[in-house]
């Protein structure tokens, strides 16, 4: 141990990381900024480490750090005045993780950032737990590329292994002869070969666990998408009592498999004839659990912190239906939204994530309607969006 950290009270292994402890995090996007926001509510101190300067999670935390994920020297030195590091990006390197994990706990460890941030490896993690993947394929060569293809069919999809979000560096290929058009266009980097699911809705399982192996998880949420960008994610999902027991013990399987500690999300396919299949996992808070901080009595904010510090995890119940609408940054192409206006919904939460520049297509915020139903609750989370872009056609009476 270093001396920095000697000078704190000894830590038992396995002995919770108390409130007054710091907790560093890796990334600052908004996840981070909700983890960070649920860590200071709680009473910890929040260190937040990435290459970006006045970020969403830097606004909230006590320290930010801007420093390359390759500079070792800072991210010990981060790793120095932290209890643990937990991440809100998986796109940190190997190298990097195993460096901060030389001096302190990471949690989710550098095995499990290491396996989600690659598909081919990801996928190949599943099948080999015996868990249920969309068929797949790996693609390094021309002669690989045709192999993929003649074994899977057509139509499929193309992606790359690293570094895809948001529907980015994938392409779909609709005949055989346009295969090698696609791989070039993703200027032939490393990709898996999916086969084209004609899946009748996606549906995911936000879960967490703790040292001791204990899991809570959120049930299936439901999500939409907009142009590959999440839209509208809703809870309780519309799934038949059966298809959720399925879809939670996929999810708690593979959380043991990759024996996680903290947040795994498991996005999965329900294919038209009742099949989950997972398309991908996230080691971290995502999207779809951004409705349980105003809808659960345990945020996944708040579960991520307690399973990194090693806390009892607290309930996951949903107090009310809820749904989540994205806020893009297309919504200030004619200026600024109106937040009046959707603040006109009680029921409906704002979130705004600190950002300063509203880009089409980046994520700026989102609302979260609570109702008694979740058709409802959709409606008014809808409504709350339309009218940050609509005048109001009454004024409110004073
Ligand atoms: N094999 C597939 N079949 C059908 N649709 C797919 C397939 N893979 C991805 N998609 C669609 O594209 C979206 C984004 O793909 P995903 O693999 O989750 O990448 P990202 O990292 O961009 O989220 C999915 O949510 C789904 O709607
Ligand atoms: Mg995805």
């Amino acid at each position: 141990m270093s001396s920095s950290t000697s000078a704190k009270s000894p830590m038992l292994p396995g002995a919770p990381i108390l409130p007054g402890a710091t907790v560093g995090v890796l990334g600052t996007g908004q996840l981070g900024r909700m983890f960070a926001i649920a860590a200071r509510r709680m009473g910890y101190r929040v260190h937040a480490f990435s290459p970006d300067r006045d970020t969403p999670t830097g606004q909230v935390a006590d320290e930010e750090i801007t420093a390359s994920y390759d500079d070792l020297d800072e991210l010990r030195n981060f790793a120095r005045r932290v209890q643990v590091v937990t991440f809100e990006f998986e796109n940190v390197p190997a190298a990097s993780v195993a460096a901060i994990a030389d001096i302190i706990p990471v949690r989710p460890s550098g095995f499990v950032l290491h396996t989600a941030q690659h598909r081919a490896r990801e996928k190949t993690f599943l099948a080999n737990a015996g868990l249920p993947v969309t068929p797949f394929a790996l693609v390094d060569s021309e002669a690989d590329l045709q192999a993929a293809v003649a074994r899977l069919g057509c139509p499929a999809v193309l992606k790359t292994a690293s570094f895809g979000y948001d529907g980015k560096g994938q392409v779909k290929i609709a005949t055989a002869d346009r295969a090698l058009a696609a791989w070039q266009s993703l200027d032939r980097q490393p990709c898996v070969l999916e086969a084209f699911i004609d899946f009748g809705r996606d549906a995911e399982v936000d879960a967490v666990r703790r040292v001791q192996g204990e899991i809570a998880h959120y049930g299936v949420i439901e999500n939409s998408h907009q142009n590959h960008i999440l839209d509208v994610s809703v809870s309780p999902a519309d799934v038949p009592p059966e298809i959720e027991v399925e879809a939670i013990r996929i999810a708690e399987a593979t959380l043991d498999a990759l024996d996680v500690i903290g947040l795994l999300c498991v996005e999965m396919f329900l294919t038209r004839d009742g099949k989950l299949l997972i398309n991908e996992l996230a080691p971290r808070p995502h999207n779809s659990g951004h409705l349980t901080f105003d809808a659960c009595v345990t945020s996944q904010f708040e579960q991520q912190l307690r399973a990194v510090c090693g806390l009892p995890l607290g309930s996951t119940e949903q107090l009310r239906p809820a749904a989540m609408a994205n806020l893009l940054g297309d919504l200030w192409s004619n200026g600024e939204p109106r937040w009046a206006d959707a603040c006109r919904h009680p029921d409906v939460k704002l979130h705004l994530y600190g950002k300063s520049a509203p880009r089409p297509g980046r994520k700026m915020g989102h609302l979260t309607a609570l109702a008694p139903t979740r058709d409802a609750a959709v409606r008014e989370v809808l409504a709350a969006r339309s009218a940050l872009t609509t005048h109001a056609a009454l004024v409110e009476p004073r």
